[in-house]
């Protein structure tokens, strides 16, 4: 009897609230927790603060996610120690509230700062807590994961030119979800996923502990690296095995318009780049623009290439590898490893060092309105795949889309698919974002930009992955499905829908392991792993 009332009364100081006033008990209870309600005012911006929109916008970087319309947290955190999370994981909990964790604020649904449910919620910004430690000696750093990748890769050639981590494009990423998905960029090919070179985590557990890898365990160590984070607990800080780069690398773009071959060369791309020494990564970028001559819109692709090496040993490897595109030492730059991912963010040649660490920099990839969905490759797509394709990007939504190839192949084939959450390894060709933007005053229109890559996405049905259709995590995309509206425990079979395309069969797994260390579903949102009832 005693043990009952005890479990009732565990149910009841834990039961969700409906308070009339959540931000001010929210408030009450942290000074509670902290002990000192004046530096409260520092952490926590309400509705009520006026630097609340501005700092919510501050890393949101899909503005579709920062209109008037969009739901928007009760409070914001900004914690400067480990211990404020705690707390706010402690009042959350206590006050029925739901928590989202935001490093970089980079997802393409905005689920770090925003929520279709119509529940009150609380951001978690880890801004505050970005520092990079890098140890050369023994080629490891630790980071706390509100640091940007930019800040990463420089904080890296500050100490050595010719170590790195093998992380993303784009500045501005935040580490948290980065690796908390997978992560892949100029090296995946050479060293696997940012999410492979992680060796040690320190995570904020439910219960508000602090653990590490020996303590958190291998099952919970392994969801976070590519299962999402915010299933599973707060990612405080990520131990990485840095990696070996030459002092300076080449990094080239060749662009060729469909008048220029450019359907050929894409199609033949597909049957080398997986192949190429691990040494090279290289993409497509292909898009719409006008002509210089006479104003018409053209589809070109764009074909990147950063390798670990020097123009004299590239050009020749090309020539014999790849010679239909005619890549010569003009097309082509030497430069350090953290600069080439400035060049590949399409920054100009020669930009400062320091815009790595900008965190408010716009790059052409970021800060924007959009729409983007993900794609997996296994067989070439035939010529006239790729015909039907370049009609969609003459319709006049995609002004401004883009479409990504990236290949894959080399150490993404030799890493299995159980090894971390993110699948996508052996058999692969390459992965495809599709992504379509557009202007504020166009937002009244979105769902017209919506229907365009919605359409693309139905296009490529017959060409990409099936049974599941798979899509990574890190291209976050609700239209593959979502949990049942705040529906706490039980979305598991809702869920597998989406999470067989992200995870494959290591899904299972992840269920298992929310199971055991979140079984009433604390840490949850649209995409998060459900436990089992
Ligand atoms: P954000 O803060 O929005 O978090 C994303 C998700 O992770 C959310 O669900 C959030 O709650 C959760 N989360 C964040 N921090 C957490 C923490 N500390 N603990 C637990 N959960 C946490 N990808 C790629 O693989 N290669 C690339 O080159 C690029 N390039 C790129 C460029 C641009 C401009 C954009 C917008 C995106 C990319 N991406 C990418 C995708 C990127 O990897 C993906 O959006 C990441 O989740 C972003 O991580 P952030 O911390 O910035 O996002």
């Amino acid at each position: 009897m005693f043990r009952f009332l005890l479990v009732i009364l565990f149910c009841l100081s834990w039961k969700i609230t409906t308070s009339a006033h959540p931000a001010r008990e929210l408030l009450h209870c942290l000074s509670l927790r902290l002990g000192n309600s004046s530096s409260i005012a520092e952490l926590v911006y309400t509705r009520h603060n006026s630097s609340f929109s501005s700092v919510l916008k501050s890393s949101a970087q899909n503005f579709r996610f920062t209109t008037p319309s969009t739901p928007t947290p009760l409070a914001i955190v900004t914690p400067l120690h480990a211990s404020h999370i705690q707390a706010t994981v402690y009042c959350c909990r206590k006050l029925g509230l739901q928590v989202r964790t935001r490093s970089g604020g980079h997802d393409y649904e905005g689920l770090s700062y925003t929520t279709t449910y119509k529940v009150p919620f609380v951001v978690i910004d880890l801004v505050n807590l970005r520092s990079v430690q890098v140890n050369v000696e023994k080629a490891t750093a630790w980071v706390e994961s509100g640091a940007t990748i930019g800040e990463l890769y420089y904080e890296i050639l500050l100490k050595s030119r010719t170590l790195t981590f093998p992380a993303g494009i784009a500045h501005t990423v935040g580490l948290g979800g980065h690796l908390s998905g997978g992560g892949y960029g100029s090296l995946h090919r050479k060293y696997g996923l940012a999410a492979d070179n992680v060796i040690d985590a320190r995570l904020i557990d439910v219960k508000g502990r602090i653990l590490d890898r020996k303590s958190m365990g291998e099952d919970l160590f392994w969801a976070i690296r590519g299962g999402g984070g915010a299933s599973f607990g707060i990612v405080l800080a990520w131990k990485l095995k840095l990696v070996p780069v030459p002092a300076n690398v080449t990094a080239c773009r060749v662009t060729r318009t469909l008048e220029q071959n450019a359907t050929k060369l894409v199609h033949r791309w597909q049957y080398i780049a997986h192949k190429l020494p691990k040494d090279i990564h290289m993409g497509i970028a292909i898009s719409r623009v006008p002509s210089s001559e006479d104003e018409k819109m053209m589809v070109r692709a764009s074909f990147s290439f950063v390798f670990l090496g020097s123009i004299h040993e590239l050009i020749p490897l090309m020539d014999e590898k790849f010679p239909e595109l005619g890549l010569v030492k003009a097309d082509c730059f030497e430069m350090s490893w953290a600069e080439s991912n400035l060049y590949l963010e399409r920054s100009p040649i020669g930009v400062p060092l320091e815009t790595l660490i900008d965190r408010s920099s716009k790059s052409p990839l970021s800060k924007l309105f959009f729409k983007a969905k993900s794609d997996f490759v296994k067989q070439p797509i035939p010529e006239t795949g790729f015909e039907g394709l370049w009609g969609k990007f003459h319709e006049e939504e995609a002004r401004s889309a883009v479409m990504q190839l990236v290949a894959y192949g080399g150490e993404m084939d030799e890493i299995p698919e159980t090894e971390t959450p993110f699948p996508h390894r052996a058999g692969n060709l390459y992965g495809i974002m599709y992504l379509v933007n557009w202007e504020e005053e166009e937002n009244i229109n979105s769902e017209k930009f919506m229907g365009w890559i919605r359409r693309v996405y139905n296009y490529m049905t017959p060409f990409v992955s099936k049974s599941p259709r798979e899509a990574y995590i890190n291209y976050r995309d609700l239209d593959i499905g979502t949990n049942k509206i705040n529906n706490d425990k039980g979305s598991y079979a809702q869920a597998r829908i989406w999470g067989l395309k992200y995870f494959k069969n290591n899904f299972n797994r992840l269920v298992h392991v929310k199971t055991k260390v979140d079984p009433e579903n604390f840490f949850r949102n649209e995409q998060s792993i459900p436990p089992l009832p």
